[in-house]
Parts: C-alpha cells; sequence; structure tokens
C-alpha cells in the first residue's frame, strides 16, 4: 500500500513540494513507491531542507530510487554523481531533457542545492505532455509520425555564445570524447502514466528526413508550445533543496542571471528505457 505524501504544488500544471520528508536510502518501500507516484503526476518534485543529503547520501538515495546511470561523457566526481560548478562553466541555461543523445536515457534526475547566489540561478521546468495536449490537432498529428535525431555533437561549449576560445577548448576536450547520434520518436508513450508527451530539447539536432530549415522552423514552432510560461514552474533555490524531475516528461532550464557569483548543483540521474512512439 502506498503512504499517504504532504504533496504541496507549487505551479497550476507542473510542480510540486513534497514536505515532512527526509530524503535517504533508508526510506520504507511504500514511501519510495508514493514519491514515484507524486513525480509522475507532478513531473518535478521539491524537497526543502535536505541538508543532511551529502554526495554518498544523495547517490545512496540515488540508489534506492532507481539503477544510477552514470554521464556518458562527462566525468563523475563520485560514483555516478555529476557536478555543476558555475566557476567551471557550467551553466545548463538552455532547454534540454538530461542525456537523450543516447538510446535509453535516464528516467530521473537528482539534484541537490549545493552552493546557491543569494539572487538568481533558478531553474525552470516545462511540462512536455501539456504541450502535447495544448497542439492544435493537425500539428499533434504531424508531430505524432516524426521522428528527431538527438546529439551531443555540439553538447555544453556550443550553447554559449559567450564562451571564450580558450573555454571551447577545455568544453571539447572534457564533454565531446564521444560523440552520440540517437533517433527518438518525438511523440513519447510515457511508460508510466500512458501519456502522450513531447520529446524534444536542447540535443535535437535535426528531424529525420526533413531539410535542416525546414527542421528548424518546425523544431522552434513545436518547442514554443513546451516554454510557454503557463506550462512551466520556476524554483528558487535554497542550499539544500532536493528537486526531482520526470526526464520523460518534462523540459529544464537553469537562468544563468547571477553573474560570477558561484553556483554548484550535483546531480544523480537514474537509468531509464528506450522510448516507445505512438505506433509502438
Ligand atoms: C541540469 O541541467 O541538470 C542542471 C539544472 C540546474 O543547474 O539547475
Amino acid at each position: 500500500p502506498e503512504i499517504p505524501l504532504d504533496v504541496v504544488p507549487v505551479g497550476g500544471r507542473i510542480g510540486a513540494e513534497v514536505r515532512g520528508i527526509r530524503l535517504s536510502a533508508d526510506l520504507p518501500p511504500e514511501t519510495l513507491t508514493a514519491v514515484r507516484a507524486a513525480l509522475v503526476r507532478h513531473k518535478v518534485l521539491f524537497f526543502r531542507e535536505q541538508h543532511h543529503l551529502d554526495d554518498a547520501g544523495q547517490e545512496a538515495f540515488g540508489q534506492a530510487f532507481g539503477t544510477p546511470f552514470e554521464h556518458p561523457t562527462v566525468p563523475s566526481r563520485g560514483n555516478f554523481l555529476f557536478e555543476l560548478d558555475s566557476h567551471h562553466g557550467a551553466r545548463a541555461n538552455h532547454w534540454h531533457t538530461d542525456i537523450t543523445f543516447v538510446p535509453a536515457y535516464p528516467f530521473a534526475s537528482i539534484l541537490r542545492g549545493v552552493t546557491i547566489p543569494p539572487a538568481g540561478g533558478d531553474t525552470v521546468w516545462a511540462n512536455t505532455v501539456a504541450a502535447y495536449q495544448d497542439l492544435p490537432e493537425p500539428l499533434r498529428e504531424l508531430a505524432d509520425g516524426l521522428r528527431a535525431i538527438h546529439t551531443n555533437a555540439y553538447d555544453y561549449a556550443a550553447e554559449r555564445p559567450d564562451a571564450t576560445e580558450e573555454q571551447r577548448k577545455r568544453f571539447a576536450a572534457v564533454f565531446a570524447r564521444v560523440v552520440y547520434e540517437t533517433e527518438h520518436p518525438v511523440v513519447r508513450v510515457h511508460p508510466e502514466s500512458g501519456e502522450r508527451t513531447l520529446l524534444l530539447g536542447g540535443f535535437v539536432k535535426q528531424f529525420a528526413g526533413l531539410p535542416a530549415q525546414d527542421s528548424k522552423a518546425l523544431y522552434d514552432r513545436l518547442q514554443s508550445y513546451v516554454t510557454r510560461l503557463e506550462n512551466s514552474v520556476r524554483w528558487r533555490w535554497s542550499e539544500g533543496d532536493v528537486a526531482i524531475w520526470d526526464n520523460r516528461a518534462t523540459q529544464h532550464y537553469a537562468i544563468d542571471d547571477y553573474g560570477d557569483q558561484h553556483r554548484v548543483v550535483r546531480r544523480v540521474t537514474l537509468a531509464g528505457d528506450v522510448p516507445v512512439g505512438v505506433d509502438g
């Protein structure tokens, strides 16, 4: 049996805060099941004041909640903990779903606020199920039949127009060791909820079978339904906060508005399965 959780919605269409839980590997299975159900329903969950969690504790919780997934291109900090440190140029300020450039991309990510600037550095998540539902019928039908090629070829550095030549070289050396290209359906059937969800995000290079120009125009059109503010939730971080998102039903964007202030977040991603489109 599932135990009831204290879940307080934050946005109208996505996001909820879960109160009264101390995340750890020792949570009873019923609590983990309830958190998972809340995750599928609200798509991103926030847990405040998880100051007891250190790297090992976050990894252990990840192991209890799923199967940790090692980042395929970025060296990890612990066994499979991935760090984004603004002073090392890691600022994920583009709309994306994590690691969609591999076939079985992660089902969820667990992000912990370690060092948070006094102002700014919020993260925004968007609901890709609501985005699909908002599409006008002819666009929905078009999307149902599309496939997209996802790649990490221009991961991180190329996303940053302000990166210096030296930063670009360093990024290229660290991040682009292996280039992946993976084709996914643009509309994914969520394996737990059965909902249809738009699978796009910053790793999409092109739609299969479309010339680059048409592909870009159509991508921008479809993506505009994902990033509507009505479809999003924005989290103002405090140190010790943890966000868990359903990586199969969301995109996210880390707002880079804090200049030289220091921002460090650490992430554990959990293994997912190969997406299935509307035709199976
Ligand atoms: C990420 O893209 O996984 C990190 C998001 C963030 O830095 O808030």
